[in-house]
């Protein structure tokens, strides 16, 4: 047992020395990434996210739905992504760097929705949440808890979580170029 401090302290910096390297080299990496022009003096890209989408963010996780909806897309040539019309580019680093929480997601079981405000969906989004079964989805989860109706039971009325969830939806938009992923001309 003369031995066990060096052998706390070699197991210390085999744990160590990697996590460190591992959390350095991504902050030397990433750590600067802001926001670019598409291009010279253009307007800066991701966009602001709108309150509403900043809102629309707490529900989504709240209500679990990256349990089943990645945030990013994969490149051509590394699975059939853009073919399949989730976006327009792979996604890149810097996408995220206006989101506080990146929902990037592991699982995905419905369509990426990294790009889903910039493209077109058959299905109407309100229709879905509310009731999926009539949208043509009868495989997606129900949140029509999210809506009531008026006083006078004829118009459906959505709530602030559903509106504000509604918002940051169409916000979701991976469709400008980045440096690191230039749209084609
Ligand atoms: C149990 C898994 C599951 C959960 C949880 C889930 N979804 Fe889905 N989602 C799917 C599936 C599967 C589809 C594809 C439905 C179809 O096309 O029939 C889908 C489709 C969608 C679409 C349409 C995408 C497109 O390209 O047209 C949107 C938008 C969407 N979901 C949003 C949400 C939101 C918002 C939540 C959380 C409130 C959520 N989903 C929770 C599985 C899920």
């Amino acid at each position: 047992m003369k031995n066990l401090n060096t052998l706390l302290a070699g197991v210390f910096l085999a744990v160590a020395l990697p996590f460190g390297a591992l959390v350095i080299s991504s902050q030397a990496q990433l750590g600067s990434l802001g926001r670019a022009p598409a291009e010279d003096g253009g307007p800066l890209f991701p966009s602001r996210e709108p309150g509403l989408a900043i809102q629309g963010r707490a529900v989504y996780v709240s209500l679990g739905c990256v349990s089943c909806h990645t945030q990013q897309v994969r490149p051509a040539g590394q699975g059939s992504d853009i073919a399949r019309g989730y976006g327009v580019r792979g996604s890149v680093a810097r996408d995220y760097v206006q989101q506080k929480q990146a929902l990037l997601g592991d699982r995905r079981l419905g369509p990426d929705l990294a790009n889903y405000g910039a493209r077109t969906s058959k299905i109407d989004l309100e229709a879905l949440l509310r009731d999926p079964a009539a949208s043509g989805a009868a495989s997606h989860p129900s949140y029509s808890y999210l809506y009531g109706r008026s006083a006078d039971g004829k118009s459906i009325v959505p709530s602030e979580r559903a509106v504000a969830l509604v918002a940051y939806l169409k916000s979701l938009r991976q469709d400008y170029s980045s440096p690191e992923a230039k749209l084609k001309q």
